[in-house]
């Protein structure tokens, strides 16, 4: 297994919705094991595998550092079927490092998918899990958390953070 490098705001990449597996192949698993220990070595509680470089509907989460009961994640093709309640907590992404914001996303959510092998799954989480979840999959839908926030911060964080990292 390898690290890859993580691909950073405001790279394109971040941008482009990404196209469906289609082939649970060799190929995938190693770029599956490889999204897995770059997570880990980040260290992050998710990663996209645009955030890799690769457009394809592929995600790894582990949210177990913040929740012990939780396990690691494959996901393959996923999708949010179910959004429930509301809640505000912290939100970070390595895609844009060193920076953090108060974001309001569902409580709940349920996702349906397929994990490594092909076989289909059905997750129904609440919690930091439930945030990850929303998280990893609008990046697979080319959305940044910095999207979901206010217009005014927004504007401030483009301004501040292009600056920080020109
Ligand atoms: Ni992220």
């Amino acid at each position: 297994m390898s690290v890859l490098s993580i691909v950073k705001y405001p790279d394109k990449v971040l941008r482009d919705k990404t196209v469906p597996v289609g082939n649970i192949d060799g190929g995938l698993q190693k770029l599956i094991d490889d999204m897995i220990e770059t997570m880990y070595a980040a260290p992050g509680v998710g990663l996209a595998a645009n955030q890799v470089g690769i457009s394809q509907q592929l995600a790894v989460i582990d949210v177990g550092i913040r929740d012990e009961k939780s396990r690691l994640i494959v996901l393959v093709n996923p999708e949010i079927v179910h959004l429930e309640g509301e809640i505000e907590s912290e939100e970070g992404c390595l895609s844009i490092p060193d920076y953090t914001t108060v974001l309001k996303r569902a409580m709940k959510v349920l996702v349906k998918g397929y994990d490594r092998e092909g076989g289909p799954v059905e997750i129904e989480a609440e919690g930091l899990l439930a945030r990850a979840l929303q998280h990893e999959i609008d990046h697979l839908n080319g959305i940044l958390f910095v999207d979901r926030m206010g217009r005014i911060k927004r504007e401030f964080f483009k301004k501040r953070y292009s600056r920080t990292i020109e």
